[in-house]
């Protein structure tokens, strides 16, 4: 290398400096913490009742039946595994929708990959667009859609302190949104609040944004942890059937704890099954050029549990355990905590606790209790071992005192 290559600025010294993600900040705080007894109430991932994340039961047997038969490892298609959209389709839309020409899936690296590549469709389709996310919403929305370009504009969904959904501030908020915008909406399971609209307040949303003209992006990916795979999706697939083009983001990554295996599915509806077609040429484009071909194991995996009845049963059974377990804890919570008692009328991984950041900091220097800074815990992370020292470490800071401890 010469000297005189060294005197220019090279092109990586032109970038800014970037904050570390929230997210792994915390984890690597965590795991170089040495105190015994930490409680990890960080990242969204199940934990059972002794704090591991197995692999599930079907899971494996599905991975031996695909080590045992499985012949080549060769590409399988921009769109992945047309069997594993067949599989899962019914699951996450419903039987009539499944089979419905104007909708078009294909699988994605993920949940994340299949939010990316529908802000990359959107943006396509009509770079104009803006999208509409809840106040708070999981911490990559907004950057998953900015990173296509798409310009973001908020709306409230949940007060913190007072623990309540904020629907009529939500929808009188969303009257100024424009036709071709997107909504983008949990389907259940809210990420970072577990709170969820009732049957009618999704009607409403439904029916806003068929009169407004708003194109609903639904992010699914906490399917069956809340109040079972049906149940989970009744809200969405009312606003489905509302509205005349909608995307479905969805994941397996924790009803089938296939995390690190990036497995996911999108789904767009379109007003005509032609124009359904033309949108999932694009979206293969799309995908060719941002992963050319989606990983396969996840979805090869999920594709034998689903086309087996006897290991969708195992399946279905060993998701139920997780979800009773959820809900188990956070009545567990709400009991011990009776400030905290919305929490047992929430769903899913997650709650927002009412903690200003100051309080969430003295939480874990002084207890070591990991959770976001903005008060997130993951419900899956206590256990009947720590929930008590949980409570009682928590409870002062609800009382509203301790910004100085
Ligand atoms: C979470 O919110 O903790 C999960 O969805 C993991 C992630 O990537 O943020």
């Amino acid at each position: 290398m010469t000297t005189d290559l060294l005197t220019k600025p090279g092109l990586f010294a032109t970038l800014d400096d970037q904050p570390l993600d929230a997210m792994l900040t915390l984890l690597h705080r965590l795991r170089s913490d040495p105190r015994e007894g930490k409680i990890d109430l960080g990242i969204g991932v199940y934990g059972d009742e002794t704090g591991q994340t197995p692999v599930m039961r079907a899971v494996k047997q599905a991975e031996a039946h695909l080590y045992q038969h499985q012949t080549t490892k060769t590409y399988v298609a921009a769109e992945g595994d047309a069997g594993f959209i067949a599989a899962l389709a019914p699951l996450v839309l419903g039987d009539s929708r499944a089979r419905d020409d104007r909708f078009c899936g294909l699988q994605t690296p993920g949940g994340t990959g299949a939010l990316r590549l529908a802000a990359e469709l959107i943006a396509r389709a009509n770079p104009e667009a803006r999208v509409w996310l809840g106040t708070p919403t999981w911490v990559n929305h907004r950057g998953l859609m900015q990173a296509a370009g798409l310009q973001v504009l908020e709306h409230p969904f949940f007060d913190k302190a007072t623990q309540t959904l904020t629907f009529d501030a939500m929808m009188s908020v969303l009257e100024t949104a424009r036709g071709g915008d997107v909504l983008l909406l949990h389907a259940c399971c809210h990420n970072p609040t577990g709170a969820e609209f009732t049957p009618d307040q999704w009607g409403l949303i439904g029916d806003l944004c068929a009169r407004k003209g708003l194109v609903p992006l639904i992010d699914i990916a906490y399917q069956g942890l809340g109040h079972g795979m049906e149940a989970d999706a009744t809200g969405m697939r009312t606003v489905l059937d509302k509205v005349p083009e909608a995307i479905v983001a969805a994941s397996c990554s924790k009803n089938f704890g296939l995390y690190r295996e990036r497995i996911g599915a999108l789904w767009v509806k379109a007003q005509t099954a032609q124009t359904a077609l033309r949108a999932r040429g694009n979206l293969i484009l799309t995908a060719r050029t941002m992963w050319s071909m989606p990983p396969d194991h996840g979805a090869s995996v999920v594709r034998i549990i689903l086309e087996s009845p006897a290991l969708t049963d195992l399946w279905r059974a060993e998701l139920d355990e997780m979800r009773a377990r959820l809900n188990s804890v956070r009545a567990a919570l709400a009991a011990a905590v009776p400030a905290l008692s919305t929490i047992a009328s929430q769903t899913g991984m997650f709650a927002l606790l009412p903690l200003e950041r100051d309080q969430v900091v003295a939480l874990r220097e002084q207890h070591g209790i990991y959770m976001l800074d903005s008060g997130r815990i993951n419900i899956a992370g206590l256990q009947s071992d720590n929930l008590p020292r949980f409570a009682a470490a928590l409870e002062p800071y609800l009382q509203g005192d301790t910004h100085a401890r």
